[in-house]
């Protein structure tokens, strides 16, 4: 049997209507009137209830109006003793409903804050609201690790409010202009004192061109190698197929390097014809988790002098290191061979959509002409908003905090996989957001698909590698799961621990 129940979502107060259609406001729940109709600015939400149990019913009406995103992020539910009443069910059903959805991670419950919907839902698919409840329900993932994204629930919203309030303030007229390409000088400055301090960057804040993201910078750099008339641009063999599309798509070859347990083989660049620039990830090589060693760090230097190519240092996560001080940018070894870029991304949020390039002085006026022809200009409120977040600390207090946080859960991943699958190795650094876990020979897409029919989204390392058929080596066989801890939620993180756990071999 159907019944029906019509959730309004107003800042006041929620009611009971007739004929088993229930109109809520959910705002304040302590205050239950049922005078008058709902206030015309309530969201009015559709709840079906079906099949026997009670309890069941509730949570699944309400773990569906959070996933289609009828009950948006944040938004408060009513007390459970008030719901009860106005639902006619026990206040148990309603609590245990509740319990069932905190647990799961759709909905988070705070002493004073009340129960609301969490502000990362575990499935970021939105289906649509009548989908059938079909077999692939109970395989849809619960928690994911696939992703690259850091815990997007521990985003310093009050920190960054501050910033932006500050720096909207103090903003002179000329920022609400078009300004200069390379970025405000305000982040620019900043910056450089940063990269400087954290990452044994050499960077004038004349060097540093602000882009929209790693993803952004290394487009304009392919179109500035393309006008150099550079045709190859050799890549790690792993990595992600999304930066080797980008190079690929600007009509560059994308010869791939071998990478062991010392990084890349640079040696192999000697031998490889054409390329003007190679893209390493020097500092923690994406996903594998190595580092460049000393020897090869030194060997690409001597390669882009020898040869007049750059290096491009991709220092996505250099700021997280665990067992040790992280190592210094490349860059500093030579910074009018390197390009070094970095980004928001894993020490924030990629939703920022800021990153930076510190670049030799004679590519300057190149990508400056790239960014100018495509996109002009990031927002300069965005950038201003950084630039004070880094200057008043604020950044390097969240790096710190989030450092703690991501050396916890690996410390928890590698004890839990220590005593609840003793033969996995977790290979690589204690660093970055993600770890690599070696698997037996030849179960590595049946620990993912299991992983699936557990409700866990993981990638198999055999995805980010990248071989082409005459470079001169073959590809190592390596089984291995690589795992994103960082990216689950607090409340999401022991459950998605647990269902890994529960599919190793
Ligand atoms: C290897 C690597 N480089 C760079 C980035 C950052 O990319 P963007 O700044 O475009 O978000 C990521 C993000 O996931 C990454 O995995």
């Amino acid at each position: 049997m159907l019944s029906y129940a019509s959730f309004i979502v107003t800042p006041k107060h929620y009611v009971l209507s007739g004929m088993g259609v229930w109109s809520i406001f959910m705002a304040d729940s302590r205050t239950n009137s049922a005078a008058g109709p709902p206030p015309a600015f309530g969201a009015d939400l559709h709840l079906e209830l079906r099949g026997p149990g009670l309890r069941a019913g509730l949570t699944d009406a309400l773990r569906e109006a959070v996933r289609t995103g009828r009950l948006a992020t944040g938004s408060r539910l009513p007390a459970s003793r008030s719901l009860a009443a106005d639902l006619g069910v026990s206040r148990t059903t309603v609590v245990d409903a509740y319990a069932d959805l905190v647990a799961e991670g759709w909905l988070t419950a705070r002493q004073g804050s009340g129960t609301r919907v969490a502000t990362r839902v575990p499935e970021p698919c939105r289906a649509a609201p009548d989908a059938p409840r079909a077999r692939s329900d109970e395989h849809r993932p619960r928690y994911g690790l696939w992703t690259g994204e850091p815990d997007l629930t521990n985003f310093p919203r009050t920190q960054w409010l501050t910033a932006a309030r500050r720096a909207l303030t103090a903003a002179p007229h000329d920022a609400f202009g078009y300004g200069d390409a390379r970025g405000r000088m305000e982040l620019r400055t900043a910056l450089a004192d940063y990269l400087a301090r954290a990452r044994g960057v050499y960077a004038g804040p004349e060097r540093i061109v602000i882009c929209s993201g790693f993803h952004h910078g290394l487009a304009l750099m392919a179109q500035a190698l393309r006008v150099r008339r550079v045709r190859a641009v050799a890549v790690e063999a792993y990595g992600l197929d999304l930066y080797r599309d980008l190079l690929r798509n600007a009509g560059l070859h994308t010869p791939p390097l071998y990478v062991d347990e010392h990084g890349a083989r640079i040696d192999d660049l000697a031998r490889l014809r054409g390329v003007g620039a190679v893209l390493l990830t020097p500092a923690h090589q994406y996903p594998t988790g190595v580092a460049l060693c000393p020897e090869r760090r030194t060997a690409a230097v001597e390669w882009a002098r020898a040869t007049g190519g750059l290096i491009l240092e991709d220092d996505y996560d250099g700021e997280f290191r665990y067992d040790r001080q992280p190592v210094g940018a490349l860059q500093g070894l030579d910074p009018e061979r390197v390009v070094y870029f970095g980004s928001v991304s894993k020490s924030l949020a990629p939703g920022v959509r800021l990153g930076w390039m510190v670049l030799p002085e004679e590519l300057i006026p190149e990508i400056v002409t790239a960014k100018g022809h495509g996109d002009y200009m990031t927002s300069a409120l965005e950038q201003l908003t950084l630039a004070e977040f880094i200057a008043s600390g604020a950044y390097d207090r969240h790096v710190r905090s989030m450092r703690l946080r991501y050396q916890r859960r690996r410390d928890e991943l590698v004890t839990a996989l220590r005593q609840r699958a003793p033969g996995i190795r977790v290979a690589g650094m204690a660093a970055g957001l993600q770890a690599v876990l070696e698997l037996p020979r030849g179960t590595e897409s049946s620990v993912v698909q299991a992983a699936a029919r557990q409700g866990l989204a993981v990638r198999g390392l055999t995805q980010f590698g990248y071989e082409v058929a005459d470079c001169g080596w073959r590809f190592p066989e390596r089984d291995a799961l690589v795992v994103n801890y960082a990216a689950p939620s607090d409340s999401a993180w022991a459950g998605a621990l647990d269902a890994l756990c529960r599919v190793m071999p």
